[in-house]
């Protein structure tokens, strides 16, 4: 019932989402028909392909806050970004908002361009931080992360994502990352859109509150 409830509240970002992803577009198309006002290929390191496929989104750097539901990436490891967007690729990380916004973008990547955007995001720095906002429940949630809630099956976060929160490999750094994004992959594992056999495991039992007051400790740290 109350993930019923999230799952609601989460559909409103898409529609959100879409309004901002067509404006930019719109604005891309803008930019094209006047040569003067065209933006200005970004050449060196970064992958022309951050400016044109990512960057509206995730911003150059992958530390974008425009759209709460989209993660940050700055910092990320890069075995995880690599295997995210083979996911996606795919289709099999299918969650409602991976479907509308990264399916279209990831489903003609060559496992040559996906490495070379997990090098260039997992290189960027400063990595995910504290947006400064703070969300109640933290210290809740802090409890959830180091010790997990023996009574209720729900195992201690830090045994796979590290005391640090910071993960390694496969195991995402969660520390700095986005609330109502955390909040929202919570969701989708604990309903079973988004599938690993590891968090979806670890979220069958977790409820709405937990999910908040674990994305309050994660996001502030
Ligand atoms: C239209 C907006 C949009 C564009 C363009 C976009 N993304 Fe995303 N990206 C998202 C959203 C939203 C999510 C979260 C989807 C979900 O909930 O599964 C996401 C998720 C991701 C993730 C998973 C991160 C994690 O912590 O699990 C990776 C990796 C990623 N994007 C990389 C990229 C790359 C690389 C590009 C360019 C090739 C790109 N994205 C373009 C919106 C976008
Ligand atoms: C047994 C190991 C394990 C434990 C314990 C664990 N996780 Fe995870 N977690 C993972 C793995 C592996 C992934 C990557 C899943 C994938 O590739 O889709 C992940 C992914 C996540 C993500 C998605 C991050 C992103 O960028 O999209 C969140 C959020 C998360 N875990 C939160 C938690 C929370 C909160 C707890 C404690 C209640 C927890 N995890 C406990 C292994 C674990």
């Amino acid at each position: 019932m109350t993930t019923q409830t999230q799952v609601q509240e989460s559909q409103k970002a898409p529609g959100r989402g879409m309004t901002a992803v067509a404006a930019a577009v719109l604005w891309a198309l803008a930019g094209t028909a006047g040569a003067a006002t065209a933006p200005k290929v970004v050449s060196g390191p970064t992958p022309y392909r951050v400016s044109s496929d990512c960057a509206v989104c995730h911003g150059m750097r992958g530390a974008s806050t425009d759209y709460d539901v989209i993660p940050r990436l700055a910092g990320q490891h890069k075995a995880y970004l690599v295997m995210q967007l083979q996911q996606y690729r795919d289709g099999h990380r299918a969650d409602q908002n991976g479907n509308i916004y990264m399916a279209p973008v990831a489903q003609s990547l060559t496992n040559a361009q996906i490495d070379a955007l997990a090098s260039y995001f997992s290189a960027q720095r400063p990595r995910m931080q504290a947006s400064g906002v703070h969300h109640a429940g933290a210290a809740a949630g802090k409890a959830i992360f180091t010790n997990g809630i023996a009574s209720e099956q729900i195992p201690a976060c830090m045994a796979c994502h590290a005391a640090n929160a910071q993960g390694m490999g496969t195991f995402p750094d969660l520390a700095g990352q986005r609330y109502r994004y955390i909040v929202q992959q919570l969701t989708y594992f604990h309903n079973g859109t988004r599938q690993n056999a590891l968090m979806g495991q670890i979220a069958k039992n977790i409820t709405v509150p937990q999910m908040k007051e674990v994305a309050a400790y994660l996001s502030s740290l």
